[in-house]
């Protein structure tokens, strides 16, 4: 590693799925986003260290209850709400997690316990039993919207496969996605670190586990870091996160990883979206899903997905040029 500074980058997402139909739905969610980059970034800016950054930026994106992770996470088929976050280190190239964990606000802050842990993964009744030795108090993430929304697919016999992307007011039919959110950080360092947070699909079944919690959707090392959203089988069967960080260490550009990755993600029909950095300072995002909420701060700008439309599955900004 380098020890001169580098332009710290940071890029986030609230999920894929369908188009946002609901009201007000793109500059809702893009203000959200938004005041997320806003409020992290100059934390890099100030020496934070990468996983320092998302650790919190996920903290954020959790209590926001428009997205499905922490507050406002999806309900399963019995009703219940059970989490699954995530944290990698990018140079000590550590994975921690917890997995179907309930009745906590943030539960990267779990995953950012473990990091240091000889247990790294942990799923319910060991997340909950470190709940209690961190002495976090007992949270109920529930929101209203989600509620109705579960009470509205079981009057239908849940029919859908899965809960709206993002919590919407009113119930919109075809809102059908794939909420989590992601968070993805290079600090002044030029060390990466990656954070994924997700409520689950909606209405599964009891048991069903995430990719949120599992190197498929969350994935990171010295070289490259990448945070996935959208069908969490679909993401498993591709092995999308860790399969574009190691196509980066294997010498291909973060973009033509992003590339080949989703060339074959769609040829396979997949339902997906994904964010990402190298240690150059590259951006890259992808999708195979209608939309891709995310947004990223360049150093000298702010952007966003969230009109991002069209046949094009993957798009990048690349490394500043050193002069
Ligand atoms: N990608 C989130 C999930 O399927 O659980």
């Amino acid at each position: 590693m380098s020890s001169q500074r580098v332009q710290p980058k940071l890029i986030i997402h609230g999920g894929a799925g369908s188009s946002l139909k609901g009201k007000g739905g793109v500059e809702v969610v893009r203000r959200s986003l938004h005041k997320v980059l806003e409020e992290i970034y100059p934390l890099l800016l100030a020496g934070a260290t990468a996983q320092e950054a998302v650790v919190k930026g996920c903290q954020l994106l959790e209590d926001d209850p428009r997205f499905n992770a922490g507050t406002g996470s999806v309900l399963q088929s019995d009703g219940q709400i059970r989490m699954s976050a995530s944290l990698m280190n990018g140079p000590a190239q550590r994975f921690s997690g917890v997995i179907n964990v309930s009745r906590v606000q943030n539960p990267i802050r779990l995953a950012h316990a473990l990091q240091e842990s000889a247990d790294r993964v942990l799923s319910d009744y060991g997340a909950m039993e470190l709940l209690r030795e961190l002495e976090l108090p007992p949270y109920n993430p529930m929101t209203d919207i989600r509620l109705q929304e579960w009470m509205h697919e079981r009057s239908e016999n849940f029919e859908k496969e899965m809960a709206g992307v993002i919590a919407e007011k009113e119930l919109v039919e075809d809102s059908a996605g794939r909420g989590t959110i992601g968070v993805v950080a290079l600090d002044d360092q030029g060390r990466l670190a990656v954070g994924t947070s997700t409520g689950g699909k909606g209405f599964e079944r009891i048991g069903r586990v995430s990719d949120s919690a599992m190197p498929a959707g969350n994935y990171a090392t010295a070289d490259a870091a990448i945070s996935c959203t959208g069908i969490g089988e679909d993401i498993i069967d591709e092995c999308l996160a860790a399969r574009i960080v190691i196509r980066v260490t294997d010498g291909l550009s973060l973009h033509q990883a992003f590339e080949r990755t989703f060339k074959e993600a769609h040829r396979n029909q997949r339902d997906l979206g994904a964010i990402g950095l190298d240690a150059t300072g590259a951006i890259a995002w992808g999708k195979t899903s209608e939309v891709l909420l995310a947004a990223y701060h360049t150093g000298e700008k702010i952007g966003d997905t969230l009109e991002w439309q069209g046949e094009q599955l993957v798009a990048s900004i690349p490394a500043p040029i050193d002069l």
